[in-house]
C-alpha cells in the first residue's frame, strides 16, 4: 500500500498536522503541498488537509481533492473555531462533498492559530461588521486557538491516521 499526504498551509498550522501524518504513516509513503501533488492514481490511501478558508477547504486543497476518485481517503484540516462548533461540522460537510466518490475511513480537524494580519483587520476594518467584530467569545476563541494545534491534537491526528492506513491495508476492519 502506497500512501501520500496532500496539504495546504498557508501559515504553517496544517502543515504541522502534516507531518505529523506523514511521520506516522508506513512507507512507502509520499508528502506533498496541493499545489505540486502528484496525480493520485498512483496511491492507495490518501490524507488530504486544508486549512478552512471562509467556510470551506482552501482552494488549492479543494481543487485537488476533486481531482481524487476511487481512493481510500482520511480528511484533514485546521481552522480557527472549535472543531466541535456548528461552523466546524458544516466545513466539513462541504469538505466531503469534494471528495464524493472515495471512501472516507476517517476525519480529523483542530484549532489553529489565526493570522494575527486577519485579527487585526477584525479589530480595525471588521469592527462594525457583525460576521467578525471583536466580540468576547470572538477573542477568548481566538485566544484559544493561538495554542494550536497543539501535541495533544498532533498526538490525536497521529493516533487516527495511523489506524485509518491500516483498515486502509486491510489490516483491520473498519
Ligand atoms: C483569510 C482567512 C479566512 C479564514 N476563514 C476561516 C473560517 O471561515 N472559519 C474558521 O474557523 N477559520 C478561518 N480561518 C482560520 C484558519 O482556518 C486557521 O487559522 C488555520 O489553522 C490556518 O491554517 P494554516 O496555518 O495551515 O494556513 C481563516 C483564516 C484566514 C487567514
Amino acid at each position: 500500500m502506497k500512501s501520500l499526504v496532500v496539504y495546504s498551509s498557508r501559515t504553517g498550522n496544517t502543515q504541522k498536522v502534516a507531518r505529523e501524518i506523514y511521520d506516522a504513516l508506513p512507507e512507502p509513503k509520499d508528502i506533498f503541498s496541493a499545489k505540486d501533488a502528484p496525480d493520485p492514481s498512483d496511491y492507495d490511501f490518501l490524507a488530504l488537509g486544508f486549512w478552512v478558508d471562509k467556510g470551506t477547504a482552501n482552494a488549492s486543497s479543494a481543487r485537488y481533492m476533486e481531482t481524487v476518485k476511487g481512493k481510500k481517503i482520511g480528511l484533514f484540516g485546521t481552522l480557527g473555531a472549535y472543531p466541535d462548533s456548528d461552523h466546524a461540522k458544516q466545513c466539513l460537510k462541504k469538505a466531503r462533498e469534494l471528495v464524493q466518490g472515495n471512501e472516507i475511513l476517517g476525519e480529523f480537524l483542530c484549532q489553529g492559530k489565526v493570522d494575527p494580519a486577519l485579527i487585526k483587520m477584525m479589530e480595525t476594518k471588521m469592527k462594525d461588521d457583525p460576521h467578525h467584530s471583536m466580540t468576547p467569545e470572538r477573542r477568548a476563541r481566538l485566544e484559544e486557538a493561538a495554542k494550536h494545534p497543539d501535541k495533544k491534537d498532533l498526538a490525536d491526528a497521529r493516533e487516527l491516521f495511523v489506524e485509518l492506513a491500516q483498515i486502509a491495508a486491510g489490516k483491520v476492519s473498519a
